[in-house]
């Protein structure tokens, strides 16, 4: 399938000519109405499901528990892919150990002016000022609330929520509260974005009184709704940035421990650029094989910091195999992809999860 995709498909998507060559958008919405077309067919959607997750043939899958929740691999879809939660149903016939949805904000809104996303495949890489397109948490609620509910899912549900754009600064607490509350109810986990660098001074929320005041206000409305309804809080995550400093990471670690966040999700995109990109006019957010190194230094550095006490999702530029060995060798308890899933199609996330596997229990000898 791998073959098909980056041998086959992939050269025709990228080529001159094609009908979406140069706008890579176009490409990206064309790819996820596939994928949403794929995810409505549920007798094939359980086929994939069970060749690519549970067949007795098919090796085993190395789950892992955390946060009270079953992984069952190690390998997640990242937040950005499926922003309209539209296809997340089908993470488990993508052979996904998890999905994480959004970034879903109070408002609906159309993000920023295209175009917003750019490819640059000899580096591997994409540059993105997307500006967090989607139709908002009300709907999203009631689009995640029709598809199956916690409990009965193949992979554990993520989402991501964010500031409204048109939201203030000094009402974000409020935003995000808003969404939170529409959006919990559904959730596996909930992640909270503060990293995107295409939503004007959104970074700023690394700073640590108003990280303070943010992720406590989440994690208090989320031990109320826990109360009301006899339920567990749910495992809050934070999402950063790959661009703070090591003691900004410190100031954001002491925070998580004293809000109570169930762990960090390293890393969102990179304002900085590599020497080969350095005269690249395209404005956004850098992901893909460039951002690995400073996601991985970033997650080493949070797992020491916290004896490896804080689960970390290690994201950022993993499009190999041995990008994900060394993620998880550093201690990251989970990885996700995005970029990675663009260059090397559809299935990278399971084949992760299987060489996984592979390296960590005998070779079963074939596949299916
Ligand atoms: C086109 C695009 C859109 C993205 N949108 C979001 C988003 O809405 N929310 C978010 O938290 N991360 C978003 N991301 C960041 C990814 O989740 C991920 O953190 C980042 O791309 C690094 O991983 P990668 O190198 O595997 O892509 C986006 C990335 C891309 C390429």
């Amino acid at each position: 399938m791998d073959y098909l995709y980056e041998g086959l498909l992939r050269p025709l998507f990228f080529r001159k000519g094609f009908p979406f060559h140069g706008d890579v958008e176009k490409a990206h919405d064309a790819s996820y109405l596939a994928l949403r077309a794929f995810a409505a067919m549920r007798p094939l959607t359980a086929l994939f499901q069970y060749f690519n997750m549970t067949a007795r043939n098919v090796p085993a899958q190395k789950p892992i528990e955390l946060f009270g929740l079953k992984f069952p691999n190690r390998v997640g879809l990242a937040a950005g892919y499926d922003k309209q939660a539209r296809i997340w149903q089908a993470g488990g016939a993508l052979g996904f150990g998890h999905v994480e949805v959004g970034t879903v904000t109070r408002h609906s809104q159309g993000g920023n002016e295209k175009p917003r996303i750019f490819r640059f495949p000899e580096a591997e890489a994409a540059v993105n000022s997307m500006g967090f397109p989607n139709d908002g948490a009300e709907e999203v609620a009631r689009r995640l609330a029709a598809g199956p509910k916690k409990g009965a899912r193949a992979c554990p549900l993520g989402v991501n929520i964010g500031k409204s754009k048109l939201t203030l600064m000094e009402n974000a607490v409020e935003d995000y509260l808003g969404s939170f509350r529409l959006l919990a109810p559904h959730a596996d986990y909930v992640s909270i974005n503060i990293s995107c660098p295409n939503i004007p001074n959104l970074r700023e929320l690394h700073e640590r009184s108003r990280l303070v005041e943010l992720l406590g206000a989440i994690q208090s409305e989320n031990r109320s709704l826990a109360e009301k309804s006899g339920e567990k809080p749910l495992p809050l995550l934070l999402k950063i940035s790959p661009d703070l400093t090591f003691p900004q990471i410190d100031d954001v670690l002491s925070v998580l421990e004293e809000t109570q966040f169930a762990g960090i999700i390293a890393t969102n995109t990179t304002t900085t650029r590599p020497l080969d990109l350095a005269d690249a006019p395209e404005k956004g957010g850098l992901s893909g094989a460039p951002l690995m190194r400073r996601s991985l230094d970033v997650v080493r550095y949070i797992v020491r910091a916290t004896d490896g006490k804080l689960p970390v999702i290690g994201c950022g530029g993993i499009c190999s195999g041995e990008a994900a060995d060394q993620f998880l060798a550093e201690g990251a308890a989970l990885i996700q992809i995005y970029t990675g899933m663009v260059y090397r199609g559809p299935f990278f996330g399971r084949d992760l999860a299987r060489a996984y596997a592979w390296n960590q229990t005998e070779w079963p000898g074939k596949i299916w």
